[in-house]
């Protein structure tokens, strides 16, 4: 059976941009056999959450490799000049481009990789391949639409899968119903519903704020928008603060103690969770200022209120609606419920649950790779769930750049002596 020399989990921004780093090697002379696997049918960024007017959180300049190398073909400003619009982006005068935008340079750049990524295979598990009481290769499990698996033998994995729906514990019992979806499905899902006419949003992030506005512009939709928190609060995108997502700010958060990396995350949690745009914040607000203009409350926004428990019926989805300040609890009926509730980063630990023993508390370096004991010998890597370890810039754009060339200095290692890299070493293992 062929042995890659690396397969990378996921086709996003975080492996796409990794691709780059390769191929850059491979024109240095490096060349490095590596395939992706990616899940959805063809390359699609959110897709479910490609709003109308929905734009970018980040500079444009942060994309998939400018910040490393400004003269690579894959850059945005090449995107455009190569569609004939650079100088129409100049004259936008703008460095946020629409979220639509941005899907299309991912998409233009992907389709450049074509012959590295097979798309429409879920990967479902990683085995240990073992050798003389060794592992000396991965085998990485997945399937296709139509329920056939496939298996492949790789010397190092990169797992880039992204953010998995955060469900709060009070709707788990309704996971099966189609009224009640998170909004990575928005699009999806509202479009399957029958001309629904009260909906609640729960959260209070850039999520919720995007979809409220969607919602608004939709004829006959009421919208109870529900959030723990007294007030949207803005992300905090000051240039000082913005420094945060600067690559060499991973060296500062990762050479802290545990203890005061967590008190780092707290710090700098604005910049990015339950934090929308300003401009988002002040165009809802006015919304509800004009309702109060014209007296007609189309709209709620139920803040210092939590959801403690949910129960589908024929008429609808029944919440019950907790008000945090004064303790009362109501039960109010909706005909959906979209969970703008965030994400968790944690289906890295599913996928290699059958190696798990290997792999001390799945602890990485520096170089996101993961430790590992001393007879396991495949390197893996991981982008978008190092957070706790490498800063809030790990799920974002901000270090795509960056963090693949660390990793293929990494890779170099372990895929050219074949042999504990270094960071194993290190382990010890109590
Ligand atoms: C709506 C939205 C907008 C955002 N906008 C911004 C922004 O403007 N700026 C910013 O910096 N960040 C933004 N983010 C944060 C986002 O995490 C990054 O932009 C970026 O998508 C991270 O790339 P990624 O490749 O790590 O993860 P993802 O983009 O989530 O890609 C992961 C890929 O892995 C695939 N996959 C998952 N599991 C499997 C599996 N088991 N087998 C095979 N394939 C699998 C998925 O289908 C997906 O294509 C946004 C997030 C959301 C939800
Ligand atoms: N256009 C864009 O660029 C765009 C669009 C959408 C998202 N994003 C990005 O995607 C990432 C995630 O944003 P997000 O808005 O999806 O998630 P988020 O920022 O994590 O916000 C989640 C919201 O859900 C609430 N919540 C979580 N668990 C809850 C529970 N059990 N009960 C009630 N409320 C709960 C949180 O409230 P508390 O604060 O009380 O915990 C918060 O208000 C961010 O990086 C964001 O910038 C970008």
């Amino acid at each position: 059976m062929h042995i890659h020399d690396l397969i990378g989990i996921g086709f996003g921004p975080s492996n796409i941009a990794l691709a780059i780093a390769l191929d850059e090697q491979r024109q240095a002379g490096q060349a490095k056999d590596a395939l992706f696997i990616e899940r959805q049918p063809c390359f699609a960024w959110h897709p479910h959450m490609l709003l109308e007017n929905a734009h970018m959180q980040i500079s444009f300049l942060k994309d998939l490799v400018t910040p490393r190398n400004p003269g690579s073909r894959f850059s945005f400003l090449n995107y455009l000049h190569s569609k004939g619009r650079l100088q129409d982006f100049i004259n936008l005068q703008t460095f946020f481009p629409s979220r639509h935008e941005f899907n299309d340079y991912l998409s233009w750049t992907a389709s450049h990789f074509e012959h590295q990524c097979t798309y429409g295979e879920d990967v479902f598990e990683v085995l240990p391949e073992t050798d003389n009481d060794e592992v000396a290769y991965l085998r990485v499990r997945s399937r296709n639409e139509s329920g056939a698996v496939q298996e492949r033998l790789t010397r190092s994995l990169v797992i880039s899968v992204g953010g998995a729906p955060n469900v709060p514990e009070c709707f788990a019992g309704l996971k099966d119903d189609p009224r009640v979806f998170h909004s990575s499905h928005y699009l999806r899902e509202l479009a399957k519903q029958d001309a629904p006419k009260r909906i609640a949003v729960i959260g209070a992030g850039q999520s919720a704020a995007e979809i409220f506005l969607d919602l608004h512009g939709r004829e006959g939709v009421q919208v109870d928008l529900i959030s723990r928190a007294w007030a949207f609060k803005p992300s905090d995108d000051s240039p000082f603060v913005n420094e945060i997502f600067n690559p060499e700010y991973t060296d500062y958060v990762f050479n802290n103690p545990t203890g005061q990396r967590e008190a780092l995350l707290q710090e700098y949690k604005s910049t990015n969770y339950s934090a929308p745009d300003l401009a988002l914040i002040q165009e809802i607000y006015d919304v509800f200022y004009q309702q109060k203009v014209t007296g007609q409350a189309r709209h709620r926004f139920r803040r210092r209120h939590e959801v403690t428990g949910s129960e589908a019926g024929p008429e609808g989805v029944e919440l019950n609606v907790r008000d945090l300040e004064t303790g009362h609890t109501d039960i109010t009926r909706y005909d959906a419920v979209v969970l703008a509730t965030g994400y968790v980063r944690d289906t890295h630990k599913q996928l290699l649950a059958p190696v798990a023993d290997y792999l001390p508390e799945f602890a990485v370096n520096r170089h996101y790779q993961l430790y590992t004991k001393p007879e396991f010998k495949p390197a893996i890597f991981l982008q978008g769930s190092c957070e706790p370890t490498h800063g809030l810039s790990d799920t974002l754009l901000s270090i795509l750049a960056a963090r693949t060339s660390e990793i293929c200095d990494a890779l170099d290692q372990t895929t050219a002596l074949y042999a504990p890299s270094p960071c194993k070493q290190e382990v010890t293992i109590s």
